[in-house]
């Protein structure tokens, strides 16, 4: 027998910092299901002044994430970012088509959602972890309540549709999506963990999604005019004779495929 003893990975229960009490008791059921949960590091979920975020508890200075689409870089890049001609997430999603409907399957922390609903398309966002749904929920429910224009009740209200389903396998809503899109989690490489410090929280919650083949079989066999898959530049390309074309930028490559017929 070998005497190398195999040490178990350690997990932390994810802990819950309540300090806006009306706003735990609006989210209890959701809580509940987050005091289960545990991860590779020990974080916190915070629920303090209307914002629910996820922090590293021995990492203070990487902040907090939450999800915020009235403030910071989300809304800047809505005032001064591209069209959908140049964003790349919305050129590979929308294609040809004006307002698609676009079904993200792998909504995260709703970036890409938010920038392809601000151009126009309708997105229903699907989110498997807890924490992250959560987290979503609380940022559009946000956005919501600091609704001022016709134009974000338009976006907040019809345009950022978080499903009640958390994975796009379980859906049997009657909405059929144009595009399905796609960005599963990649393991974290040394160089993109020292640029991007915030993310680390959340690779440590999230982990790697190992299960991409199977997702773009469920979206090739749900969109009705295309499925985007995105990922990182490096990353060899999923089922390589069956996508089309690609978007690529400077650190990314959104690869696109056609419904399975
Ligand atoms: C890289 S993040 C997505 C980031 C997102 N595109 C954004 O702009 O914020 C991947 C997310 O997809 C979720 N996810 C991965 N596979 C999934 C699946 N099969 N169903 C639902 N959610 C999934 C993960 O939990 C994680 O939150």
């Amino acid at each position: 027998m070998s005497d190398k003893i195999q040490k178990e990975a350690e997990t932390y229960p994810l802990q819950i910092q309540i300090n806006d009490t009306a706003l735990a008791g609006k989210y209890a059921d959701d809580l509940d299901v987050c005091r289960t949960i545990s991860c590779v590091q020990p974080l916190f979920l915070s629920v303090s002044d209307g914002v629910i975020g996820l922090g590293a508890l021995d990492q203070p200075k990487q902040g907090i994430i939450s999800v915020d689409f009235t403030g910071g870089t989300m809304a800047h890049r809505r005032k001064y970012g591209g069209g959908k001609k140049s964003e790349a997430v919305a050129k590979a999603c929308f294609g040809s088509m004006d307002k698609p409907v676009i079904f993200d399957g792998t909504a995260g922390l709703g970036r890409d959602a938010f920038v392809n609903a601000y151009l126009g398309a309708e997105v229903h966002l699907f989110e498997r972890n807890p924490v992250v749904r959560l987290l979503l929920k609380n940022g559009i429910e946000r956005a919501v309540n600091s609704i001022v224009t016709q134009e974000d009740e338009e976006l907040y209200r019809n345009r950022l549709i978080l499903e009640d389903v958390s994975s796009l396998k379980d859906y049997h809503g009657g909405v059929l999506p144009d595009t399905v899109y796609l960005d599963p989690m990649y393991p974290e490489r040394q160089k993109n963990a020292l640029v991007k410090k915030e993310m680390r929280v959340f690779h440590y919650l999230i982990g790697s999604d190992n299960d991409r083949e199977e997702l773009l079989a469920c979206a090739r066999s749900i969109a009705q005019r295309r499925i985007v898959m995105k990922n990182p530049k490096w990353a060899p390309v999923l089922d390589e004779k069956s996508c089309v074309s690609a978007v690529v930028t400077k650190n990314h490559r959104f690869d696109i495929y056609m419904p399975k017929k």
